[in-house]
């Protein structure tokens, strides 16, 4: 129990890896103004949800928690809804959930602080305005979860408008940080002891210093350089400003990891024309050749969204002919969701449901031969990997390769392994979705 007068907060997070991060800065920026976090909602003083509204079933999940503890309020909690369901609804949360006392989209998270004091005061607060301006989300308090591998984000919004998607109206126009910042930040994180760098963004690759010192692949190459950092990740990679000199900043520096996560979305030049996506599958798969020519083993993964509306048959089974000339690694696929404000919503044609269904089926069942025709490659192989952890149930050892596969691995149990450290290990089988295998010595 917490002593009455604590200030404590419980966060739950939903969505993308950026939503992650942005819930650890939202964590430390709050522990910085004398909250404490706790585990549960029960415990806590005032509850978070940090949103996704990518699709609609994930836009749902807020709404069916904040009904699920609505009578909390009585006993004194607070409510705060956060990001991009937030950015969506603004003030039409407080409607649907009355007992709601903050909404707060990302491009305002600076004002926490202020927000904070308004709804300690008992008022309601909003952070909806922010879309527009320049600036970024940057803040001392991170409270970052795993302490090998932390994330740093780049670029911020996104400028793209592609026809289905919300995240242009929720986080706003395309913000970078300068590369003086990322990369005091990166290093101070590995003083701290972080080996590993992801660099986020929605589209990270557009990525333009506003000091003009980088691009975004010498940028890479800046970061994985750093005394410290053993591994550097990206994601995710948007195919319109994925240039030459990425492939090339890997094929360099072994830090910089072998993998590319570069959503496609479809297969057929004409959807992709609807979808607003800037380029065509041939121009797709001119990018796929640069990484496939590469002197590293690329793993590449991407991003479908099956039944966008007006999709033939046709045109679908050019996603899964693309899905075949590539060979990914592993991919996420999505039944289109109709979102509000996004130019498809008004697109006639839609796909019923239970045609999408059967397309995504398909397709995932069509991935899942690749993926284990794929995997296959890597048996025999030694890989190193990052231990993430061990499953006690399987007696195994869970390694991360730097081709970003989970690697299950077993070593003698004299042998002492930490998380966070880096081994090599001999890949004895795979399956679709991970390798196993057994620390070398
Ligand atoms: N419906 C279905 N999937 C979507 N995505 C984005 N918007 C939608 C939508 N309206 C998928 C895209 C994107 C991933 C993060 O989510 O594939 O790359
Ligand atoms: Fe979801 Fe997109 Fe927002 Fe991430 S940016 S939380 S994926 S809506």
């Amino acid at each position: 129990m917490s002593a009455p007068d604590e200030k404590t907060f419980y966060l739950e997070t939903f969505g993308c890896q950026m939503n992650v991060h942005d819930s650890e800065k939202v964590a430390g920026t709050l522990l910085s103004q004398g909250y404490r976090q706790v585990a549960s909602v029960q415990e806590a003083g005032l509850i978070l949800y940090n949103t996704c509204s990518i699709r609609d079933k994930a836009e749902q999940k807020v709404f069916h928690r904040l009904q699920d503890f609505r009578r909390l309020r009585a006993q004194g909690k607070r409510f705060g809804v956060l990001g991009c369901v937030a950015q969506q609804e603004g003030e039409q949360i407080f409607e649907r959930a009355p007992h709601v006392d903050l909404v707060c989209g990302s491009a305002s998270y600076r004002h926490l602080p202020h927000l904070l004091a308004e709804i300690e005061a008992g008022k309601r607060a909003t952070g909806l305005d922010d879309r527009n301006s320049g600036q970024t989300f940057e803040t001392e308090f991170t409270a970052r979860t795993n302490p090998h591998r932390g994330y740093i984000t780049i670029i911020e919004g996104c400028d793209k408008f592609c026809a289905f998607c919300v995240v242009p109206y929720t986080r706003g126009k395309e913000r970078s940080r300068s590369s003086e910042a990322v990369l005091a930040e990166a290093r101070r994180m590995a003083d701290t002891g972080f080996s590993e760098i992801q660099l986020l963004g929605q589209n990270v690759n557009s990525y333009r210093d506003p000091l003009e010192k980088t691009t975004f692949a010498e940028l890479l190459m800046a970061v994985a350089e750093i005394p410290g950092v053993r591994r550097v990740r990206f994601t995710t990679s948007h195919p319109r400003d994925f240039s030459r000199d990425i492939v090339e900043a890997i094929d360099a520096v072994p830090a910089l990891c072998d993998h590319v996560h570069l959503p496609v979305q479809a297969g057929s030049s004409r959807v992709l024309q609807a979808m607003r996506r800037e380029y065509t599958r041939e121009q797709y798969l001119e990018r796929i050749s640069w990484i496939q020519s590469a002197h590293r083993d690329i793993s590449i993964t991407t991003d479908i969204i099956v039944g966008f509306p007006g999709e033939t048959e046709r045109e679908y089974e050019e996603t899964l002919s693309l899905l075949e000339l590539v060979g990914y690694d592993s991919l996420f696929s999505f039944k289109y969701s109709p979102r509000p404000n996004t130019p498809a919503n008004a697109y006639p044609d839609s796909i019923p449901d239970e045609e999408k269904g059967r397309r995504l089926t398909r397709l995932q069942e069509l991935q899942r031969k690749i993926s284990i025709r794929r995997n296959l490659r890597h048996l025999g192989q030694i890989s190193e990997v990052m231990v993430e952890g061990f499953n006690e149930a399987r007696g195994q050892w869970i390694g991360r390769t730097s081709q970003n596969k989970v690697l299950n691995f077993t070593a003698p149990p004299a042998s002492t392994l930490e998380r966070g450290a880096y081994v090599p290990v001999q890949v004895t089988a795979t399956l679709p979705n991970s390798l196993l295998g057994v620390l070398v010595r």
